[in-house]
């Protein structure tokens, strides 16, 4: 028994499983699991639009951590974590910080975290048949379904969650270093309209990305940003 105790409602389709569980907050339970078979305006990061097409899995849950929101996006990267997790047994596994999942250097699920008053709604888009935009993987080869696939991926949160909250984050932070690139990968990180390149150093202990900066020769603590790996610039 783990102390989430999930219940699932499913939707043929909806405009966005986040949007659905970020309006209908004030009656749903931690736990709360909501899945589209297909999303009219799935929600990316940084306001970007997820392609939603029927075959993939598109799926949000409702937490109610008594944690800082400092501390939100350990939550992140412990779905992140998770997904590897459900997915190492099929696929190599790579996770880039904050919260992509990566297969041969291509996406195969993405990660959206929203908070609100203390609630945090999780969102996983994972390509199990199509891959929907350049850059994508998918799981097509394993045969296996979306509802499938949510359940070991919820499965794992739900253990690792627990773990979270009775130990912290330092196991968390340690195993997803295992599933990320190597230390001292050249990687740029795309932070508003600047761009930074160096060397990865991997997380901090509140899960930040450390990068040692090409330029200053210092290493650097990044709360948020878009990450490229191997993306060498000369400027
Ligand atoms: C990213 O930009 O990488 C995050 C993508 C998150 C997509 C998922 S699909 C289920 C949930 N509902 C949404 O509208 N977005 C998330």
């Amino acid at each position: 028994m783990t102390s989430l105790a999930w219940s699932l409602q499913k939707f043929e389709q909806l405009d966005s499983t986040q949007n659905y569980i970020l309006n209908n907050l004030n009656s749903l339970d931690e736990g709360a699991c909501v899945q589209a078979a297909t999303q009219t305006r799935g929600k990316g990061r940084h306001g970007r639009y997820w392609s939603s097409p029927e075959g993939n899995l598109y799926f949000s849950f409702l937490l109610k951590p008594k944690i800082s929101k400092a501390d939100y996006g350990q939550i992140a990267l412990l779905a992140g974590l998770a997904v590897a997790q459900a997915l190492h047994p099929y696929v190599n596994v790579v996770l880039k910080w904050p919260n992509d999942v990566l297969v041969g250097g291509q996406k195969i699920c993405g990660i959206l975290i929203e908070s609100v008053e203390g609630a945090l709604v999780v969102g996983l888009g994972v390509n199990v048949t199509h891959s929907p935009f350049e850059g994508a993987a998918n799981l097509a080869d394993f045969k296996l379904s979306p509802d499938t696939v949510r359940d070991i991926i919820l499965e794992k949160f739900a253990l690792l969650y627990d773990r979270y909250i009775s130990d912290g984050f330092e196991d968390i932070r340690r195993e997803w270093l295992s599933y990320s690139f190597d230390t001292n990968s050249v990687m740029s990180v795309k932070i508003g309209d600047n761009k930074i390149t160096g060397l990865y150093q991997g997380l901090d202990k509140a899960g930040y990305l450390l990068l040692l900066c090409d330029k200053s020769s210092e290493v650097i603590t990044i709360s948020s940003g878009d990450v490229f790996q191997n993306y060498v610039t000369s400027d």
